[in-house]
């Protein structure tokens, strides 16, 4: 429910590896320049089905969050292929430069998408000490939460215990968490040999946030959906002073969570997070694809390469114990 698949040769190598294993993904705007109009959104999702392939594969597109009259949102709102919108505060990660400064202040564009019924899908962290940033960024939840009832708000990729207890408070909040803020702490990133491929907006927390985070997702907890946040950046763009954020983890995400369910004896919910609870949330029709996995190796290879493109995938060169070994249609 959150993937970056860039544009471009990267778009080319990336896409497939997605559209692969998952019936759709919502494909995020913060391209540069951002996807910022309908226009641009049809023609982006044309070259994204284009390096899909022939995969049954549905790319769920989303609009980079501005003041947008009501005629524009109704236009979005008609248009095969869109899902929603995506609100980045200004500067706070990858590609948001474009983004908002003050999150309430685009009251009309906030109330006609609580109207229409468009999800306004949030990167919930402030400017403040990094640890600190995605708590910081509550009272806004709180406050859209409130301000705009039926206003489906999903709190994106949320890193810490204190979100998944806003979470509760509100009906018209939702989550998605990923697979690297369900294994990771701050430890790993920075804690020995400082890792850029596993360097991240919003960063790994505490042990206890990713216990918390872990709970939820095991548990089957009703309003926590599975969203990668895959984001490739080419290898010499994280291998370098001035690392870019983001973990590439499309290639291993189903296994990899696989193998964490199943160590918890948690398989039967694995079904939910990945899948059933994004389709109730948000009412989704995405075609059917079964996806087999069992408990054997996946040699994860040090890199994908191809069109010009080399990126370090998580896990690069480990052995996971589960593996993805057939597809039904
Ligand atoms: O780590 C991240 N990378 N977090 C984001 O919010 C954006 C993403 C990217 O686009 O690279
Ligand atoms: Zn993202």
């Amino acid at each position: 429910m959150h993937l970056h698949v860039r544009d471009g040769e990267m778009m080319r190598l990336v896409t497939p590896l997605s559209a692969a294993y998952f019936a759709g993904a919502v494909v995020m705007p913060n391209l540069v320049p951002p996807v910022a109009d309908v226009e641009a959104m049809k023609k982006y999702e044309g070259r994204v089905r284009e390096a899909m392939g022939k995969q049954n594969f549905l790319p769920l597109m989303t609009l980079f969050f501005r003041e947008y009259g009501e005629e524009e949102l109704r236009r979005a709102k008609e248009t095969p292929g869109f899902f929603g919108i995506k609100l980045y505060p200004a500067g706070v990660t990858t590609n948001s430069d474009a983004g908002v400064s003050d999150v309430l202040a685009a009251e009309s564009t906030l109330r006609v998408m609580e109207e229409l019924g468009i999800p306004l899908l949030v990167h919930g962290e402030t400017h403040g000490f990094v640890l600190d940033r995605e708590e910081e960024f509550l009272p806004a939840y709180r406050a859209l939460a409130e301000k705009y009832p039926r206003l489906r708000v999903c709190m994106e990729h949320i890193s810490t215990s204190a979100s998944l207890k806003l979470l509760e408070e509100y009906e018209n909040l939702c989550a998605t968490i990923t697979l690297h803020h369900l294994l990771l702490t701050l430890d790993d990133v920075v804690g020995g040999k400082l890792n850029p491929h596993l360097f991240c907006k919003p960063i790994a927390k505490r042990e206890a946030d990713r216990e918390a985070l872990l709970a939820a997702a095991l548990g089957g907890s009703e309003k926590v959906m599975f969203g990668s946040d895959s984001a490739p950046h080419p290898q010499e763009a994280k291998e370098c002073c001035g690392c870019a954020a983001g973990i590439f983890s499309a290639p291993v995400a189903l296994p990899r969570l696989a193998q964490l369910f199943a160590q918890h004896g948690a398989l039967e919910k694995l079904q939910a997070f990945v899948s059933d609870n994004a389709r109730r949330i948000y009412g989704l029709k995405v075609p059917g694809k079964v996806v087999v996995l069992r408990d054997e190796v996946m040699a994860v290879p040090e890199c994908y390469r191809g069109y010009g493109q080399k990126v370090v995938p998580m896990d690069a060169g480990e052995n996971l114990g589960w593996s993805v070994v057939g597809r039904e249609e």
